[in-house]
């Protein structure tokens, strides 16, 4: 496909969109069946040591309060994933280097390698330390999802503090790949300035990493960050829409040039439109990750505002996902782990 095919067809609505989702969805199902795999999200600290310009858990947004889960409870989390046969856990939190931090993650891999050896593991604490990456890995990670947000560096910089380096970002991406894990990446569709040559760009840069999984999605707005000014408001709401479409097409594009990689369907979608995690799948997307966090934190886990299911319970969420599946018409993997394609035929190449 050319640079100037995609281009288009991440524009296209209407008629013409159908038609992009139903090319990607035959690709789905030619390249790696109807099935859409699940993975329980533990959100388990929101606390940050990093600053980006859009995130509401930021560390100098001071008005939310913050908190880590302790060890019973992330026990607890992980025995509803067990009992909802999700067959994989994410564990996600603020990005924290510090070695007590690492600590408290390699105890959570401890405890599930002694109780559940079959269950999948994805981590997503963004940028450490190779060795940080090394110590998780053989204490029993599997994967590891790190978006690179944007792959243009100058919009990367507008985004982001400028301690905060895209390079060093990149180099994570790479260094997760050589430790063996499975990697995911992904970006942010529709931050402000952000144009269709950077999302032609963005899907070449995923193809040239090569990496196994995918978890991106639309910008959403949130008001105590920098890029949350009330005209950065009004913008937004009138794009929304526009961002919404976007991100499906571009899933759907992700999805023709990267057959049999892993892609999630990102909770944000719903901030915008009650059935857009639905959408994406039927756009391509074949991973849907209900949250399993306890409902008393789920309101302070906020990236962006209008999240879904803040107020629901872990179980309520689990019922409704897969419905959700369901009325995509894919096909619930229960009890699967549901590992990437992409990956074993990576690994395949290189022997
Ligand atoms: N809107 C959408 N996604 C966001 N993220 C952070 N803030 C926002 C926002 N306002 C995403 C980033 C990050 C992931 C954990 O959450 O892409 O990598
Ligand atoms: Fe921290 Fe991630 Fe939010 Fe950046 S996007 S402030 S690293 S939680």
């Amino acid at each position: 496909m050319t640079d100037q095919e995609i281009r288009q067809l991440l524009s296209v609505r209407g008629e013409e969109q159908k038609k992009l989702f139903a090319r990607a969805d035959t690709v789905r199902r030619e390249s790696i069946g109807e099935e859409v795999y699940f993975r329980g999200i533990i959100e388990f600290s929101n606390i940050c040591e990093k600053n980006c310009f859009y995130c509401g858990i930021r560390r100098d947004n001071t008005k939310t309060e913050r908190f880590r889960m302790t060890h019973e409870e992330v026990d607890q989390c992980l025995r509803f994933i067990d009992k909802s046969q999700y067959g994989s856990v994410v564990l996600q939190s603020g990005e924290l280097t510090s070695r007590s931090a690492l600590d408290f993650v390699l105890q959570i891999l401890k405890n599930i390698r002694k109780d559940f050896p079959e269950m999948g593991i994805t981590l997503s604490l963004g940028e450490l330390p190779k060795e940080f990456y090394k110590e998780l890995k053989e204490a029993g990670a599997d994967r590891y999802l790190l978006r690179i947000e944007t792959s243009n560096p100058e919009l990367y910089r507008k985004l982001h503090p400028a301690d905060h380096l895209f390079e060093r970002r990149k180099q994570c991406l790479l260094d997760l790949k050589e430790l063996g894990f499975q990697v995911g990446t992904g970006n942010m569709v529709g931050v402000p300035e952000q144009t269709m040559d950077d999302l032609v760009n963005d899907l070449r840069f995923f193809q040239e990493l090569d990496t196994d999984m995918f978890g991106l999605g639309p910008y959403v707005f949130h008001e105590d960050t920098p890029l949350g000014t009330p005209e950065m408001k009004e913008w937004w709401k009138k794009k929304k829409h526009d961002i919404l479409d976007t991100t499906l097409n571009f899933i759907a594009v992700l999805r023709l040039l990267m057959p049999t990689v892993n892609i999630a369907t990102a909770t944000a979608l719903e901030a915008i439109h009650p059935r857009g995690r639905i959408y994406a799948l039927q756009a391509g997307a074949n991973v849907f990750m209900p949250s399993v966090t306890p409902v008393e934190y789920r309101g302070l886990y906020l990236l962006y505002q209008n999240k879904p299911c803040v107020d629901e319970k872990a179980d309520q969420c689990s019922g409704c996902s897969v419905a959700k599946v369901k009325s995509a018409g894919l096909i619930p993997a229960l009890g699967k782990r549901g590992d990437a394609q992409h990956f074993s035929q990576r690994n395949r190449g290189k022997t």
